[in-house]
């Protein structure tokens, strides 16, 4: 074979493999590197190169033109090869990256009212549509409010049996002793003095809701709990009007015609005072476990303001008279619902709170 005919086949061969090793190269970083084999300096077509020199002079221009086509050919093939992978990668990652935006999202839980603030809110509703103004006091209280201006002297035995916390620390303005509200019956006399101050003229109807503290724990005692505390002073209001609105509120609050009972009792602040028990509305008064066989439910403490109460803010007692009573929320939630135990609302138990809780 001529000279010029072995370097001719030599490129022919050349180009063939390269083309089959453009097609096979897996990836961008593997076609440059058969670009660098291939047309690099140091490359396979260089070393084809060396041997044009061997050439008769006048063969080397038609070798030069074959070598220049076998040039353009590997540089198109190359070409071609990268713009196919780069391609084939960007086809993949957006494969990789693909989303299904037909899925449904992950639900946002919904928040439900805890059941004690649900059954504030329903308490207090029903004395507003009756038309009780409703009012706050501080849960940190002095012993004025808590318990001398509710007719309760500093050595009543009721002072002891309120397991009252006092703060250590703080003092009211007068250097008297604070404490963590016992009841919400202070706010009585919050309200009552407020409302003269002013200029208001009996009557006056409210509802106070809001939170207690008693150092207590255990099944049916927890140190924090919820009371709502109702009033009326007025002329002429008496013990009727105390059943009539008690024997409305119980039977909107348990949405059912509940029987109710007064029983005489012993508070400080009301003189009568009687607590109050509805017919069992587990058993309908037939008696049962919860009811101990009687058929009553004890729900709250109630009477007719206590003169020493009224003087206290500087009502004359000849003049008006009023009533009151208190009720414990948790407790009255328990009876709607059914709830065993007081330690449920406190848990936090998610369970719980979204079978028993409203939704907003
Ligand atoms: N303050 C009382 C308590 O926490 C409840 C109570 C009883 C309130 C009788 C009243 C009432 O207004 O008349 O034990």
């Amino acid at each position: 074979m001529s000279e010029i005919d072995s370097l001719k086949s030599q490129l022919e061969s050349l180009q063939a493999e390269a083309l089959a090793a453009f097609a096979g190269a897996a990836d961008l970083s593997g076609l440059q590197a058969l670009r660098v084999q291939y047309l690099g300096k140091k490359g396979a077509l260089t070393e084809v190169l060396k041997g044009v020199g061997k050439l008769a002079p006048a063969d080397r221009p038609v070798i030069g033109k074959f070598v220049n086509q076998t040039k353009q050919a590997l540089a198109a093939a190359l070409d071609a090869a990268e713009a196919e992978l780069a391609i084939k990668a960007k086809a993949a990652r957006i494969e990789s990256e693909r989303i299904d935006v037909t899925l449904s999202g992950r639900k946002a839980g919904r928040g439900a009212l805890h059941p004690v603030q649900q059954g504030l809110d329903e308490l207090t509703a029903i004395f507003s549509q009756m038309g009780f103004a409703v009012a706050e006091g501080p849960e940190i209280e002095d012993e004025f409010h808590n318990f001398d201006a509710l007719n309760i002297p500093p050595e009543h035995p009721a002072r002891a049996m309120h397991d009252t916390f006092f703060l250590k620390d703080i003092q009211g303005d007068d250097g008297e002793p604070m404490l963590l509200r016992t009841h919400t019956s202070p706010v009585q006399i919050r309200a009552m003095k407020h409302f003269l101050a002013e200029g208001g003229e009996p009557p006056l109807a409210v509802v106070a809701p809001g939170r207690v503290y008693r150092c207590d724990y255990d099944v049916t005692h927890s140190p924090m709990f919820h009371q709502v505390e109702v009033f009326k002073v007025g002329r002429d209001v008496s013990l009727a009007h105390l059943k009539g609105v008690l024997q409305h509120f119980l039977s909107a609050y348990f949405e059912k015609d509940v029987a109710i009972r007064l029983r005489p009792h012993y508070f400080p602040f009301t003189e009568p005072s009687a607590e109050v028990d509805i017919g069992c509305v587990f058993c309908a008064g037939k008696g049962c476990r919860i009811c101990k066989g009687s058929g009553w439910i004890e729900v709250l403490g109630s009477g007719m303001i206590h003169p020493n109460v009224l003087k206290s803010v500087g009502i004359d007692a000849d003049e008006f008279s009023g009533f009151a009573f208190g009720l414990g929320v948790e407790r009255m939630v328990m009876l709607k619902k059914g709830i065993p135990d007081l330690r449920l609302f406190f848990e936090n138990d998610v369970r719980f709170l979204s079978r028993m809780g409203v939704m907003k």
